[in-house]
């Protein structure tokens, strides 16, 4: 994917799913600054309202332009399918053009039920990532544009789809042990994003499915989700390197989702905005879809 010049959206809407605060909400701001009516969602309702005001702030003009919030937990099916119904409000008439999904932490290898039975973690990261444009391009909300999805790409197979968020596992006390099964969760997490992102098209051409991976950008909440000294280690070396313009914070990498939306880009990207060659195993169609399936049945 090549970064292009800044496009006029004056004509678009954009939801940003995960946008009460860093990467989610930079790229709210970035979609308004370049002319583009803005949803954003998350639970904090303080911030969301700010960067509403932000976002409002930075349009070139507000005139006929929506800058509004929704305020969800999407760590439930039922958290998810209400804000799902509240953007359908919100876009009422023009529909959405763009979603871009920043939302929840990284991984950390802990389990925790929700009341639909599903891991909490699994549900904001991987099923919540999949049900807003997917429940959207159902009801004809999100009819054609590009689905961007910000988290680390390049997962592998074979991934259980009978156990999806390691359910059964965490019952034999397999899975849920923190730091040791951090990296299980984020293969999980990267490998169903991967699968869905990859599928989309298929299901639905119009709609392009973007899948990045935005490295380490500093400054932000989600690495002080980690388990016991590892987010304090990552927080206080990155946070340096961010103020010295070594790495992005989440103003200077917000430009990357809104390029990717805009160009339409298709598939699963390095943080280098290099493509990713999907896992053999996820390239296989037969076992995209039964990750696809797997996840309709959990929103059913
Ligand atoms: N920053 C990095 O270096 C980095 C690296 C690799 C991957 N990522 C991935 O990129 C994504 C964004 O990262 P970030 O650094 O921007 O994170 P962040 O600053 O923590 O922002 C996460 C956003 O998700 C929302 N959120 C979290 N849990 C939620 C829930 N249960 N329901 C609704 N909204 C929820 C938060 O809103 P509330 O708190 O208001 O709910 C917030 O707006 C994450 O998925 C992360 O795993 C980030």
């Amino acid at each position: 994917m090549t970064v292009q010049a800044s496009e006029d959206l004056s004509a678009k809407n954009a939801l940003c799913v995960g946008a009460s605060q860093g990467i989610g909400a930079a790229v709210a701001v970035q979609f308004a600054k370049q002319g583009a009516s803005v949803v954003v969602i998350g639970r904090s309702e303080g911030l969301l309202k700010k960067v509403v005001a932000d976002a409002r702030a930075a349009a070139p003009s507000t005139d006929g332009k929506v800058f509004d919030y929704i305020v969800a937990d999407l760590s439930s099916v039922s958290g998810i399918k209400a804000a799902v119904k509240d953007v359908e409000k919100k876009f009422s008439g023009k529909g959405v053009q763009y979603i871009v999904q920043s939302q929840g932490a990284t991984p950390n290898g802990v389990f925790a039920l929700n009341q639909d039975g599903y891991d909490k973690s699994f549900t904001v990261q991987v099923l919540s990532r999949f049900a807003f444009p997917y429940l959207l391009a159902k009801s004809g909300t999100f009819k054609e544009g590009s689905v961007v999805s910000v988290c680390a790409s390049g997962g592998k197979g074979p991934i259980d789809v009978t156990d999806l968020d390691f359910g059964v596992a965490h019952g034999r006390n397999e899975y849920g042990r923190g730091l040791r099964d951090l990296p299980k969760a984020g293969n999980r997490d990267s490998a169903c994003v991967d699968a869905f992102t990859l599928e989309f098209k298929e299901q639905f051409p119009k709609i392009n499915a973007a899948h990045i991976f935005p490295g380490v950008v500093a400054g932000t909440n989600a690495l002080r989700n980690w388990p016991g000294p590892l987010s304090t280690v990552v927080g206080v070396l990155s946070a340096p390197l961010g103020a010295v313009g070594i790495l992005h914070t989440a103003p200077t990498y917000a430009h990357i989702p809104v390029n990717y939306a805009t160009s339409g880009a298709n598939g699963l990207f390095t943080r280098a905005n290099t493509p990713v060659k999907a896992d053999p195993w996820i390239q296989d169609p037969q076992n995209r879809r039964a990750i696809w399936q797997a996840l309709e049945k959990m929103l059913a």
